[in-house]
C-alpha cells in the first residue's frame, strides 16, 4: 500500500504545485513508483511543469470513470514518475469517485501525491483515505503564514493530519528580519514543520526545464523532505545552507 500526500493552502501562488513536482521527482529518484494527481480542475498545470502537455489527452475525469489508472497515467521524463492531469472542466470529481480512485491508486503506486488548487476543498480532502498527510505550504510572508494557520486549524478539526513546508525561503531576506523567524512561523501556524525549500531558479523555471538541477539546493531540500516522509531522521539544515 502506497503513501498518500496532498498539497494544501488557502492562498494561490505559494508553491503547492512546485512542491508536488519537487517531491515527486525526489521520491521517483529514490526508486519509488510515484503518481502525481493534478486536482486543479479547469486550470491544470502539472502537465506543463512536467512537459507532458502535448501527449496529455486523457485525465482524472477519465481515470475516475474507468479506474484504468495505469493506462491513463502519463510517464514523465524522470523514471518512476507518472502524472494524471486534471480535467479541463470544473466539477468532474465527486468525493465518492475520489475515494475509489485513491484506494486503487495506493494499490498501484508506492507514493501518490494529490496537488490541490488554492481555495480549500474540504469535501474532497475528507474523501481521501484517512492516512493521507496534508502538506500545508506557506511562504515566510505573514499573509501566507496566517492563511496556513487557519488551514491547519480546520484540517485538525476535521481529524486530518497535516505538516508544514515553508517554501521560497531566502537567507538573505531572513537575515534582514523582514519576516518572522522560522520558530515564529511554526508557532503562528501551529503545524509541525516538515521542511524548508529555498527560493530557487530551478524551481521557478520548472515549466521550461521540466526538472530540477541535480544536487541543487532545491533538489536537496525536496530529497530531505521525501526522506523525512519515509521516517528517516534527517535533521533540519542550518538556515544559511538551505
Ligand atoms: N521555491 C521556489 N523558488 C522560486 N520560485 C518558486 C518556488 N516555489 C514556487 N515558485 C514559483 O511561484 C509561482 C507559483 O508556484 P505554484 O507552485 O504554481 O503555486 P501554487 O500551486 O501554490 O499556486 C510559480 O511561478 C513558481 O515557479
Ligand atoms: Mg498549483
Amino acid at each position: 500500500m502506497g503513501e498518500i500526500f496532498a498539497t494544501t493552502s488557502g492562498k494561490g501562488g505559494v508553491g503547492k504545485s512546485a512542491t508536488a513536482v519537487g517531491l515527486g521527482l525526489a521520491f521517483a529518484g529514490l526508486n519509488k513508483k510515484t503518481l502525481l494527481v493534478d486536482m486543479d480542475e479547469g486550470l491544470r498545470c502539472l502537465d506543463l511543469l512536467l512537459g507532458v502537455d502535448s501527449k496529455a489527452v486523457l485525465d482524472l475525469g477519465d481515470a475516475v470513470k474507468t479506474e484504468e489508472i495505469n493506462d491513463i497515467a502519463y510517464e514523465c521524463s524522470q523514471k518512476n514518475l507518472f502524472l494524471i492531469p486534471a480535467p479541463d472542466t470544473f466539477g468532474e470529481i465527486a468525493p465518492e469517485a475520489l475515494t475509489a480512485f485513491a484506494k486503487k491508486a495506493e494499490e498501484l503506486y508506492d507514493v501518490v501525491i494529490f496537488d490541490f488548487p488554492a481555495g480549500l476543498q474540504f469535501e474532497l480532502y475528507s474523501a481521501l483515505p484517512k492516512k493521507t498527510l496534508f502538506l500545508g505550504i506557506a511562504t515566510p510572508d505573514p499573509v501566507s503564514v496566517r492563511d496556513i494557520a487557519a488551514v491547519g486549524e480546520k484540517l485538525a478539526s476535521l481529524g486530518l493530519n497535516s505538516r508544514l513546508i515553508i517554501n521560497r525561503f531566502s537567507f538573505k531576506i531572513h537575515k534582514k528580519k523582514f519576516y518572522q523567524s522560522i520558530d515564529g512561523i511554526i508557532d503562528a501556524s501551529s503545524i509541525r514543520l516538515l521542511g524548508i525549500v529555498p527560493e530557487a531558479e530551478d524551481v521557478n523555471t520548472l515549466s521550461i526545464n521540466h526538472k530540477l538541477k541535480r544536487n541543487s539546493n532545491a533538489s536537496k531540500a525536496f530529497l530531505r523532505i521525501a526522506e523525512r516522509l519515509q521516517y528517516k531522521n534527517i535533521p533540519l539544515k542550518n538556515l544559511k545552507k538551505i
